[in-house]
């Protein structure tokens, strides 16, 4: 008999395929947010679990399924499991690294582009039909080529940002807990700064830690106060890295110059006041959004959780 699984939400057909020829899986919820209850009641009787980040994952999940083996979070990030009680009871977590890489870099890209730029204001604009001919100041942005990049968070996906900053000409910072050894610095051409410095000093201040007790609001009020006037901040990383709330004051005040959120605090409740300004983009939480690199992570989180079924120890145990 196959093992009984549980996907929480719909996922690419060709990892279905796959999950089919080793599983006997349940999808719970089809283009819709599931609760918690739901997982509760559906992963009693399942020894997999193959969940997408919105799902929270935590010991009372844990504890309605007493043969849960594995669960193969699909995603890099895992902040949505309790990883430490699924170690206690034994459960394999796993994550999917590595593929999501560049694809999160070019929208971070994307996102300063567009921030900078004013991209979606000017496409607005255009579709209203309010665009009467070429002027010398419609829609100014900010320069971007020779500024200041700082760069929180230099694992792979800030790296991977570093590198196309290099071809924009700017001079970028990292803050990072672990500093990069020197040959690194040098081949992603960025220094360390301290955060208060970096946060102080950077044109274009980005985020890619990932979410942690010791990253929860990490820029907050006093840390935007920090910023020069002129800066855009752009999160693609986790919401709750930056207090919405004050992020959203700050944009209102002009206290900094933009923002380019793809995350939220409260996904996918957003500040209302957010919704309203004009100096913000903001974008559904697409970082990892091409088709290419969405089928290798749900192949990937599949391939994590039959190897784990299998007794085998799987590729991206994340403990
Ligand atoms: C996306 O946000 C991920 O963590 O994979």
């Amino acid at each position: 008999m196959k093992p009984k699984i549980l996907i929480t939400h719909q996922l690419l057909s060709e990892a279905l395929e796959y999950l089919k020829k080793y599983t006997d899986y349940e999808i719970a919820a089809f283009h819709r947010q599931l609760s918690k209850q739901e997982i509760i009641e559906k992963i009693k009787n399942k020894q997999g679990l193959l969940p997408l980040l919105v799902d929270p994952i935590d010991r009372e999940v844990m504890d309605a399924a007493p043969s849960l083996k594995i669960i193969a979070n699909c995603a890099v990030g895992y902040n949505n499991i309790d990883v430490d009680y699924a170690r206690q009871k034994g459960i394999l977590v796993t994550n999917t690294p590595g593929v999501l890489t560049e694809t999160t870099a070019d929208l971070t890209w994307a996102l300063i582009l567009a921030v900078a730029r004013r991209i979606p204001q000017a496409d607005r604009f255009v579709r209203e039909k309010k665009f009467k001919g070429w002027e010398i100041d419609l829609f100014l942005g900010k320069e971007i080529s020779g500024k200041q990049l700082g760069i929180i968070g230099m694992g792979r996906i800030g790296r991977a940002v570093a590198l196309r900053a290099q071809a924009f000409k700017m001079k970028t910072f990292y803050f990072d807990p672990r500093r990069l050894p020197p040959s690194e610095e040098s081949y992603y051409k960025a220094s360390f700064l301290k955060l208060n410095e970096l946060l102080a000093t950077s044109d274009i201040i980005t985020i890619h830690t990932p979410l942690t007790p010791q990253t929860q609001h990490l820029i907050s009020q006093e840390e935007i106060n920090l910023m020069k006037k002129e800066a855009i901040l752009i999160n693609a990383a986790r919401g709750p890295i930056v207090d919405e709330e004050a992020l959203a004051d700050s944009l209102q005040k002009k206290r900094i110059w933009g923002a380019g959120l793809d995350v939220y605090e409260r996904e996918p409740i957003i500040q209302e006041k957010l919704l309203n300004l004009d100096n913000v983009v903001l974008l559904p939480h697409i970082g990892s959004a091409t088709y290419e690199t969405r089928l290798k992570m749900a192949t990937i989180a599949a391939r994590n959780l039959v190897q784990a079924l299998q007794g085998k120890r799987p590729d991206n145990l994340v403990w």
